[in-house]
């Protein structure tokens, strides 16, 4: 399996401290099925600045590193950027880059808002051709509160990644409804771990698309790792019509 998302760089962000700590999680990995990780350190996002520059050095010497330590997990560059206004600019520059330095490339919202240069950033990011690819929007309480928002970027050609733990952890149940909401009605695309460490936050990624295979649909797994695979390749992705979901509250709110 491919895992397009995780935090395995050591000392750059909240994820892997210490190369140990990237040969352990690199270790995990491999036990859970997964032959290949995207490394996507934070960049932007209030705590963390990782430059695209300063990535591909550091996954190189990840990798001789698991080499070494006979660990058979490939990792690839990659980055998890915070929407931010220069984003278009920073991937001309090589400031930000796409996963395995692809068309497709990470934005994260904030857990709370999506601010309102999100549909015009999502579109100019395509017109310069790169494919957004929204990172966990299950956590983005906006998008809990109105899904017909990120069913209206998807409609516009965004991709999104839902992560594998809220299918297999514990998370508040209207973040995993919204999640199997998102798989059932094709908002999303690809489930991916970002995974930060062996314990908390793991690489669970066999166990959720267990998950998914008897709850969601196998169709859904199929797709999902038919998608991980053509993301890196820079290929088109599988996509089925995105339907809207329907806001319970709301809809409740009218009787
Ligand atoms: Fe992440």
């Amino acid at each position: 399996m491919i895992d397009l998302h995780s935090h395995i760089l050591p000392g750059i962000d909240d994820g892997a401290g210490t190369i140990q700590d990237s040969i352990e999680m690199a270790r995990a990995a491999q036990v859970n099925g997964i032959h290949t990780v995207v490394a996507t350190p934070h960049h932007k996002n209030g705590a963390w600045d990782n430059s695209g520059q300063d990535i591909p050095h550091l996954v190189d010497y990840v990798n001789e590193s698991l080499k070494s330590a006979r660990i058979d997990v490939k990792v690839l560059p990659g980055q998890e950027n915070r929407i931010n206004g220069e984003l278009v600019n920073d991937l001309k520059k090589g400031i930000s880059i796409g996963l395995n330095h692809s068309r497709y490339v990470f934005v994260e919202f904030s857990s709370a808002q999506v601010p309102r240069y999100a549909k015009q950033l999502l579109f100019e990011l395509q017109v310069e051709g790169y494919v957004p690819v929204i990172v966990h929007p299950e956590r983005t309480k906006a998008f809990r509160e109105e899904p017909d928002l990120l069913h209206e970027f998807v409609k516009n050609g965004a991709l999104t990644q839902v992560t594998a733990h809220c299918f297999t952890g514990k998370v508040h149940k209207s973040i995993k409804q919204f999640a199997e909401d998102m798989v059932i009605h094709n908002l999303t695309h690809v489930v991916s771990t970002d995974a930060h460490n062996i314990d908390m936050r793991p690489f669970d990624l066999r166990e959720s698309y267990d998950y998914i295979d008897h709850q969601l649909g196998s169709e859904c797994v199929d797709t999902f790792l038919e998608n991980a695979e053509r993301i890196i390749e820079n290929r088109d992705p599988l996509l089925d019509e995105p339907l809207k979901i329907k806001n319970k509250k709301k809809f409740l709110g009218l009787f």
